[in-house]
């Protein structure tokens, strides 16, 4: 099989020329010993652009959020998040494994909840009851279907985390491509988060690398679980320089993706028995009323276009750096063929 395109993930994408050469000509130090020049300039620039104290430089995404988590609970403890969260689904159970906290998820439309929400689940003083410590946002949410949460109630829930004491964590793996669907920056969209995790090989273009924004107080806690995790590397400038490389080429270009995305789902929207979710960002979910989802990915296939089944009944494309005009035109054609 002959793949044209490929929008199984935005983590599909490959690191351009030009981000190899950055990467190449980045100068190279022992990050585990904190000493490596690149590594250091890229925390300090996400710590400035996220409006945090620090930022931790870690290998992906799922190591930032279970470093979160082991930051905010313990055994014993609850952590709320929405049911279709990262967290919850695709981590390995890291949950109970590193926190060893136990996940309250809440069932909400498009991955978004309210403060009312998550007042509701928020567990009285009991022994009989696990302890309430930590809420999980993820902006934009992926299982919501690339939703971004509106700022007054991503404001609501955080001022809730404040004065309830509860740690809020940001899963923002896609956080940029919420700050150039809104116009907002992603400083903004971080205000009274007590840590955030930001990804940089979706859709931005990197081969791996991810950043844990905190406060000082967390990082040396932060820094320790890093190392116990495995993820202290030796010359990670390597990977730092082409993520420096992104922050500059890379995060624009985004709205180049979500522009693409609302053109596929036209396209699949015409589509007789193929029903379309709203697209907000770069990830379009789809399900067929005629087709199974395996058989939609295999027929896909067959015409050279890769799409993923997320889950049971729907579908996901991925927008990203490496789909152009042409390859949206393409994969309409292809999922047509694959759904009728
Ligand atoms: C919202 C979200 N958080 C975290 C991750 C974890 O990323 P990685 O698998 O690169 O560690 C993903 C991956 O798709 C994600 O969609």
């Amino acid at each position: 099989m002959d793949l044209k395109v490929d929008l199984v993930s935005d983590t599909a994408t490959r690191p351009t020329d030009a981000m190899k050469r950055a990467m190449m000509s980045a100068p190279l130090g022992d990050e585990q010993k904190g000493e490596d020049p690149t590594v250091r300039a890229f925390e300090e620039r996400m710590a400035a652009l996220l409006g945090t104290e620090r930022a931790l430089f870690v290998p992906s995404a799922t190591m930032g959020n279970q470093i979160a988590l082991a930051l905010h609970a313990q055994a014993g403890d609850e952590v709320v998040c929405h049911r279709t969260a990262h967290v919850l689904n695709h981590e390995g159970a890291g949950a109970a494994m590193t926190a060893r906290a136990q996940l309250c998820p809440l069932d909400t439309p498009r991955g978004i909840f309210t403060v009312d929400d998550v007042r509701r689940v928020i567990r009285a003083d009991d022994p009989h009851y696990p302890r309430t410590r930590c809420v999980v946002v993820e902006n934009t949410s992926n299982g919501g279907g690339g939703s971004v949460w509106p700022l007054p109630t991503y404001d609501a829930v955080a001022e809730n985390c404040r004065v309830s004491g509860l740690a809020l964590h940001l899963d923002g793996a896609r956080l940029f491509h919420a700050s150039v669907a809104l116009g907002v920056p992603v400083a903004r969209l971080a205000r009274g988060a007590t840590t955030v995790q930001v990804c940089f090989s979706k859709g931005l273009g990197c081969a791996f690398g991810a950043v844990l924004a905190l406060p000082s107080s967390l990082w040396p806690r932060a820094r320790r679980l890093k190392q116990a995790l495995g993820g202290c590397l030796r010359q990670a400038g390597i990977a730092a320089g082409g993520m420096l490389y992104a922050l500059d080429h890379h995060v624009e270009r985004l709205a180049d993706d979500h522009r693409r995305a609302r053109a596929l789902a036209g396209g699949l929207a015409g589509i007789a028995g193929l029903e379309v979710e709203p697209v907000e960002t770069n990830l379009v979910y789809f399900s067929s009323t005629r087709r199974s989802p395996r058989e939609v990915v295999d027929g896909a296939l067959a015409s050279g276009v890769r799409v993923a089944a997320a889950g049971p009944a729907r579908l996901r494309a991925c927008l990203h750096l490496d789909v152009d005009d042409a390859g949206v035109e393409l994969a309409v054609r292809a999922l047509e063929r694959a759904c009728t």
